[in-house]
């Protein structure tokens, strides 16, 4: 009895055992970093039971690829080919090999590309950089080294006394950079890091540190309501923060695509005399039919918070679609301020669009055409008017090309010849004789006439015209 209770629990152990070994992806090779010199070729394999995705520093996207295969004797593990080339000092940092479902459990391997000319990974090419520091928390100054053995002093610009690592508040670790673990008030203003090889001294971008204040006072996108793309295309979305001065913002975006590590975001500040500009740049190279939805650009500081959304739609083709409103014969009356002809249009992208009247260009026949977005609108309505309108809507890029003919018709109301003239009086006719009266008249569709007679008043002499004699204006 007890030795089958022990053989099941051997074998539940075994079991977890098997399973346990890839709980967390296993990257291929023991060492927990990597140096490498620049124009070599990075490679690492990860491995693991579930779909595995990559975390790693800024890269230019032609210099990486990613392979990612079924592996094991019986293909069941994931196995995942990161490969780096050429490589340069600019890719110093952190790679991690996660789980695409749980990317808590993540192996990682620190690599150093080491460059001579390069010692800091944030170089004194590149722009100054602000930092913020907040009172009672370290301040770390990211000037990390593209070698392991480099030893750094940070210095206050533009030339002010080397502070060297102490062990106790001043920390210095290639990978973080310095830390200082309880920063005084010296601490802001322009820094820098130095180190010296061979006898040549070398300096890191600027790090200009302020002193946080958290105040947001906007946040725009670049576009509001719905920005509408094609799959395959690129697409760019900038979101710009405005904060107080010495404010420190995260700006954070949050849409469907935002754990695939191919986008990317750039971020930049801008200082200004009373203001800062914070702006990210959200870039997707390729846009797939799943990246449709709702873009939030958050930004934060400290507690205050605020975001702008835009919903992204995206078409697999290009497209026009165009049929009329209300049938193909459409009517209005001569006279009226304005007509507009608009059938129903959707198309994307924007298409051309052009109006003919009788199969020639209406702008050109008639002042009174105007074409307001895809419709053609018709001034102080004429006569004239009625007509076949054609719209011709053309995408020439991508080859596609619609037309619609509408009729329309003009209606003119009745008009009476005889009353534009004024009024002739028949005079006194001889009784038994034949008279005959003209009334001509004129409208669309063609007026129905009819006479009436009424008797004179006794004494008059001549009839006055009754009310209604005329078909009513
Ligand atoms: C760094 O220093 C260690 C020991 O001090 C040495 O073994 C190693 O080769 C050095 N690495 C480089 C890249 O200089
Ligand atoms: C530097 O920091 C990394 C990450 O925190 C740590 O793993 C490493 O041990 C540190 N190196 C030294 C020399 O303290
Ligand atoms: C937003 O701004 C970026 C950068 O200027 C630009 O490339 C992109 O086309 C803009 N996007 C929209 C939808 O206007
Ligand atoms: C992003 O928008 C801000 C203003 O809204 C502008 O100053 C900045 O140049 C834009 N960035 C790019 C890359 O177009
Ligand atoms: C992205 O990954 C996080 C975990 O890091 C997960 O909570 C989130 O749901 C994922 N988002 C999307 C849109 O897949
Ligand atoms: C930005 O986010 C980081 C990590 O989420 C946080 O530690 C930091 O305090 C935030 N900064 C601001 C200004 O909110
Ligand atoms: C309108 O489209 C038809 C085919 O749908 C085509 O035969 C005709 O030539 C087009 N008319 C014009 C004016 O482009």
């Amino acid at each position: 009895m007890n030795l089958k209770l022990f053989c099941l629990l051997c074998g539940l152990y075994s079991v977890l055992a098997r399973e346990g070994r890839y709980s967390s992806p296993v990257l291929h090779g023991k060492s927990r970093q990597l140096l490498l010199s620049t124009d070599q070729t990075l490679l690492l394999n990860c491995r693991g039971r579930w779909k595995l995705t990559w975390l790693f520093p800024d890269l230019v996207s032609d210099q990486v690829r990613v392979e990612n295969s079924r592996c094991g004797r019986t293909k069941q593990h994931y196995c995942s080919h990161l490969t780096v080339r050429p490589t340069k000092a600019d890719n110093t940092g952190l790679y991690r090999c996660r789980y695409e479902h749980r990317p808590e459990k993540e192996t990682s391997v620190y690599v150093y590309i080491t460059d001579r000319q390069q010692p800091f990974v944030e170089h004194s090419r590149m722009s100054p950089f602000v930092l913020y520091k907040k009172d009672k928390e370290p301040l770390i100054i990211p000037c990390r080294t593209t070698s392991p053995n480099t030893t750094a002093a940070l210095s206050k610009y533009p030339k002010g006394t080397r502070i060297n690592p102490d062990e106790r508040n001043i920390l210095w670790n290639s990978t973080i950079g310095f830390t200082i673990r309880s920063p005084t008030f010296f601490y802001t203003g322009p820094f820098f890091c130095e180190s010296s090889n061979a006898g040549v001294a070398h300096q890191s971008r600027i790090y200009i540190i302020h002193r946080t204040v958290s105040n947001i006072l906007e946040v725009y996108l670049n576009s509001s309501g719905t920005v509408q793309a094609l799959k395959g295309e690129r697409l760019v979305l900038n979101c710009t923060a405005t904060g107080e001065f010495n404010t420190r913002v995260n700006i954070t975006w949050h849409y469907p695509g935002q754990n695939n590590t191919f986008h990317s975001i750039t971020k930049r500040i801008q200082t200004h005399r009373t203001h800062m500009l914070f702006y990210s740049l959200l870039t997707i190279p390729k846009l797939q039919r799943s990246d449709r939805g709702q873009y939030t650009c958050r930004v934060s500081s400290g507690d205050n918070a605020k975001q702008q959304k835009v919903a992204v739609t995206i078409y697999d083709h290009p497209f026009i679609r165009l049929k009329p409103r209300h049938g193909c014969l459409i009517e209005t009356e001569a006279g009226q301020k304005s007509y507009k002809i608009s059938p129903k249009l959707r198309a994307f992208p924007a298409p051309e669009v052009m109006w003919l009247k009788d199969g020639r260009v209406a702008a050109e026949q008639c002042s009174r055409y105007h074409i307001e977005g895809y419709s053609l609108v018709i001034r102080d309505v004429a006569e004239e008017d009625a007509g076949k309108y054609t719209i011709l809507v053309r995408n020439q890029e991508h080859g596609l090309c619609h037309n619609l003919t509408l009729t329309l018709e003009v209606k003119v109301r009745p008009q009476i010849g005889e009353k534009a003239v004024s009024l002739q009086d028949p005079g006194p006719v001889q009784q038994g004789s034949r008279q005959a009266l003209h009334c001509t008249s004129h409208g669309i569709p063609p007026p129905h006439m009819h006479w009436s007679w009424h008797p004179c008043p006794p004494k008059g002499l001549y009839c006055d015209l009754p009310r209604g004699w005329y078909p009513p204006h």
